[in-house]
């Protein structure tokens, strides 16, 4: 059965987003007692299927259907609150969420309204769009780290927060405009601080302290290392580090706390918006992955971009996060298709041959990707229980993973339930 054992641990997403974060983290949480998100936003779309329903999870954490269990939502995340209080109310019936275990950090820093309303303006006027989930996350980040946005803890008091959007009316007078010809869509922001208030707490020393005591504690990643704001395929990048190091800084946790860092990854890969993906398919089997693999972003509903597993961008996410464990997931998804593919290295017109991830995205858009083929199965791989007894074709396909990236597979995703996950014991 699929455990975990480590004290901290992170899941960490190894590609760009939509790995299966949200099914993993559900399971390896079940040993836990605490289960934080570290980054991200509603930009993030985690699925889980619980007892025959689907759940997409955009803010709380994927540990809630987990009994006893404490959710947070650490300093680093950056929190939508009309939409917070929405996933709140959804959850009614199904799991009580109480400010016992429900906790969002007083660090956390808040998506306005204006931050939504820049992020759409910036991306409809540029030249050269990210396809940003038009969530706010950029501006949010940005006025973070420039020092003018505001905290939840700030948010949650009502003069701290009529001192915030005035200083920002006196500074921007298109912000002025904007909070006076939207009143309904402000309103909606002030009134979620009532309900949000309860929930408010520091967070991250509870959280250490939780440490301390011994107890268990999982850290939930959103998006993936490839859109990692620093190391990841930059500008087409979300706004947070994205990266297991995200956890520490978010936290405010020190690095040798963490005890194993899990990456998850799709046989092959999938991303949504504009960047460069060199295993990119633009011929029938890549439309043919994503109709089977059911492609389609869980926040947006954009159609997601799907190609080829790149091992190239997996060693580098492998060597950012150091992974203790490689979850190869969806693998039911490749049944039936005849050839396989695996990207090991790169060419480039003038580099040569590349077998780093480049830095540059100008590099990555003009690479040619070089495969290694193998033969596909026909079986329905779906209600197996044991990884040894897949296909052998499928277990030489996993193999040639672990070979192509130096990593070792520990889990495998066969289905989108909680069960649908085999020990890799091939
Ligand atoms: P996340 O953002 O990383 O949590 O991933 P998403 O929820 O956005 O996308 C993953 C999708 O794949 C969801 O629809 C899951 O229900 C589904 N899924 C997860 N694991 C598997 C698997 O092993 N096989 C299949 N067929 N679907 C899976
Ligand atoms: P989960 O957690 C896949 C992508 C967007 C865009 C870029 C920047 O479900 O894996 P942003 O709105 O963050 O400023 O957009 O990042 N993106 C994701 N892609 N999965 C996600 O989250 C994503 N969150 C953001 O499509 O390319
Ligand atoms: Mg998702």
């Amino acid at each position: 059965m699929t455990s975990n054992n480590h004290q901290v641990s992170v899941v960490v997403g190894a590609q760009w987003g939509d790995e299966g974060k949200g099914k993993w983290v559900d399971v390896l949480a079940k040993k836990s007692q605490i289960v934080a998100r570290f980054q991200g936003g509603n930009n993030a779309g985690h699925t889980l299927w619980i007892e025959g329903t689907k759940y997409v999870l955009h803010q709380i954490p994927s540990g809630i259907f987990q009994k006893g269990l404490i959710s947070a939502m650490a300093g680093g995340v950056v929190v939508h609150p009309v939409g917070l209080v929405g996933e709140i109310e959804k959850m009614r019936g199904v799991v009580a969420i109480t400010p016992e275990n429900l906790w969002i950090s007083a660090r956390s820093h808040v998506i306005t309204p204006w931050h939504i309303h820049l992020d759409g303006v910036r991306e409809e006027k540029s030249s050269s769009p990210i396809g940003t989930t038009k969530r706010g996350i950029g501006p949010t980040y940005s006025d973070k780290a420039s020092r003018s946005g505001i905290r939840m803890g700030t948010y949650i008091d009502p003069h701290r927060r009529k001192e915030w959007m005035d200083t920002m009316a006196a500074a921007n007078f298109d912000f002025a405009i904007h909070v006076k010809t939207h009143p309904t869509v402000w309103q909606e922001f002030q009134n979620a601080a009532e309900k949000i208030a309860p929930f408010c707490c520091d967070a991250e020393t509870r959280i250490r302290a939780a440490i301390r005591e011994g107890k268990n504690v999982l850290l939930e990643g959103a998006q993936g290392t490839l859109l990692d704001i620093d190391h990841g395929t930059y500008p087409f990048v979300t706004s947070s580090n994205t990266a297991a190091a995200g956890a520490c800084t978010s936290i405010g946790l020190p690095p040798h706390k963490i005890n194993a860092v899990y990456g998850i990854a799709k046989a092959y890969v999938t991303r949504v918006g504009s960047g460069p993906f060199p295993t990119e398919l633009l011929d029938d089997v890549g439309a043919l992955i994503a109709k089977k693999g059911n492609e389609f972003g869980a926040t947006t509903g954009r159609p997601r971009r799907c190609g080829w597993f790149d091992a190239v961008a997996f060693r580098y996410s492998a060597d950012i996060n150091g992974y203790a464990g490689v979850i190869i997931n969806k693998m039911d998804i490749l049944t039936g298709i005849p050839t396989l593919k695996i990207c090991t290295h790169y060419t480039h017109p003038t580099l040569g041959t590349i077998k780093e991830f480049p830095w540059d995205w100008k590099i990555l858009e003009n690479v040619t990707p070089h495969y290694e083929s193998f033969p596909g199965w026909e079986e329905d791989i779906s209600k197996m229980k044991h990884a040894r007894d897949l296909p052998k074709n499928a277990i030489q396909f996993l193999r040639a993973i672990e070979e192509a990236t130096g990593t070792k597979i520990k889990w495998v995703g066969t289905g989108p339930g909680r069960e649908d996950m085999l020990e890799a014991d091939f």
